[in-house]
């Protein structure tokens, strides 16, 4: 065991307050810090896009990195204003682009990605192995999503380093996969491109590479662990998670509870608590105001913060809202994404003015008003590696309507007969993910929301609940101590 304390590389291409396009940077964001109070000295590597080199601080160049994929990079030390250690990948040819640090102005995928998210794992193996600092190495390389896919496969191929790797798969869905004329370019051994390596069916996969090189493998909820080893939902790598299932295992995600804490937001038009969660009724006024509905107390207010995609099964609330409307509810939905989704929420909010909102973009400080002032939140996922808004809206009193799927089954208790009884319940699940069982949800939410003392204690219940990084971030640590302890 060293003396000092055991140094951890988190890997990631976000990291809130920095760049952020869903969770992953929410993740980046706070568990590092958690883990740095339980005397880990945690150091974040990222790509200095535009908007990082904008607001990192303390930039300070620590050694010129010659001929990286086509141009010369440095890497950089810094510091968040949050206190977070960064390090920055500073690869103008690379990263100097503003905006979305995927996709081009066009919503298409860089041709570049390849090459672009290489760079990044390969430079956090060798920073990762002591070879850009001087005396400093990572005891722990944690690489996160397929963007960071690669560092545990450059990592093997270095001699006598004791760093371990683990990798955390925040999304199933995206595996960074790329054509195989891709593969000379990364510089990996020609044996990596084969069925026992990176190679996903005659391409190059980032993802995969994660899962199969690095020590351990981790995803953001229990439930979603156990799914993604299925045939159904594995995304057609369930066989080989299976395979691997002795070195898998899921934590679920926290929220920083100083972001999100209610008694404090100076977003919020009144702040609030369990001991005054009165205090909730002027958010929800001046939210409706804000976003243009009729400001009525009786009417429940549903609200949606969330990417437009396939996977958040918003499609299906659309259908629903004449339902939800019919029945006195209002809607207000904040998110971004699939055009087609778009449109038809903009359509409902044509339809049904006073009633229905919608803001499409992308806006923080808007989302903790709508967390603080909703009444539920829709989450009706058709898979969810963990979830992080159902945690906000616990945190704020707002109840969770969700997909009984993933991290949502791990976080949220349904308010069941049974459960009521037992004293538990704190949210409003659903399964299957279908069309009528979202209605049914809603009925079962309105049926709540009719009997205000029942509603009050639901809501205290679900602020109560921990839904902080003090727990995981004991899990990561354990994970971290199992695999140092021979080194
Ligand atoms: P995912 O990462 O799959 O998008 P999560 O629930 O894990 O879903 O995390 C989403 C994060 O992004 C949360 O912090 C949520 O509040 C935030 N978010 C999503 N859409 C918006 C939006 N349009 N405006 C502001 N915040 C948003
Ligand atoms: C992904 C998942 C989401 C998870 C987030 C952070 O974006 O879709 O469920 O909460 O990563 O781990």
């Amino acid at each position: 065991m060293p003396l000092r304390p055991k140094r951890v590389l988190f890997v990631a291409s976000e990291c809130f307050p920095l760049i952020k396009t869903g969770g992953l940077a929410d993740v980046i964001g706070a568990l590092p810090l958690v883990l740095a109070r339980d005397g880990l000295e945690v150091h974040v590597l990222l790509p200095a896009f535009p908007a990082v080199k904008k607001a990192a601080q303390k930039q300070e160049k620590l050694s010129a990195i010659p001929s990286l994929f086509g141009g010369n990079a440095s890497l950089l030390r810094a510091a968040s204003e949050n206190g977070l250690k960064l390090y920055l990948l500073d690869a103008p040819h690379l990263f100097d682009v503003p905006g979305n640090p995927y996709q081009g102005s066009d919503g298409k995928d860089r041709p570049d990605n390849c090459r672009r998210f290489a760079a990044l794992a390969k430079v956090a193996a060798d920073l990762a192995a002591g070879e850009l600092i001087n005396d400093w190495h990572a005891d722990i390389l944690h690489a996160h999503d397929w963007q960071a896919g690669l560092s545990a496969a450059y990592l093997r191929t270095k001699k006598n380093c004791t760093t371990k790797t683990i990798f955390t798969i925040h999304n199933l869905a995206f595996q960074g996969l790329f054509p195989k004329t891709t593969f000379a370019e990364l510089g990996l051994p020609k044996e990596m491109f084969s069925q026992e390596g990176l190679e996903y069916w005659d391409q190059v996969g980032f993802l995969k590479a994660g899962i199969i090189y690095s020590d351990w493998v981790t995803t953001v909820s229990p439930t979603y662990a156990r799914e993604i080893q299925t045939d159904d939902s594995g995304m057609g790598l369930g066989g080989l998670l299976r395979s691997c299932s002795g070195k898998v295992s899921g934590i679920r995600n926290g929220i920083d509870t100083d972001i999100w804490n209610p008694e404090t937001d100076h977003t919020l038009a009144k702040p609030f608590s369990p001991r005054a969660i009165t205090g909730k009724a002027a958010n929800k006024k001046a939210v409706q105001q804000e976003v243009g509905l009729d400001p009525h107390a009786a009417r429940p207010l549903f609200c949606v913060i969330s990417r437009l995609t396939e996977q958040k099964g918003l499609d299906l609330l659309v259908g629903a809202i004449p339902h939800l409307v019919g029945n006195g509810g209002q809607l207000a939905v904040l998110g971004t994404g699939d055009k087609a989704i778009e449109q038809a929420f903009i359509a409902a909010a044509r339809t049904h003015p006073g009633h229905v909102s919608v803001k499409i973009g992308y806006d923080e400080a808007l989302a903790h008003r709508l967390q603080a002032g909703a009444d539920a939140i829709f989450v009706p996922s058709r898979f969810e590696p963990c979830g992080l808004t159902q945690l906000c809206a616990l945190r704020y009193g707002t109840i969770p309507i969700v997909a009984r799927v993933g991290g949502l089954a791990d976080t949220v208790v349904d308010a069941n007969e049974a459960a009521l009884m037992a004293g538990a319940g704190n949210g409003v699940q659903f399964s299957p993910v279908n069309f009528d069982r979202l209605v049914s949800a809603t009925d079962r939410f309105l049926d709540l929301f009719r009997n205000p003392k029942i509603l009050t204690t639901l809501r205290r219940r679900a602020m109560k609940q921990d839904v902080s990084w003090a727990l995981p971030a004991k899990a990561y640590a354990t994970i971290y101590n199992g695999l140092t302890r021979e080194t």
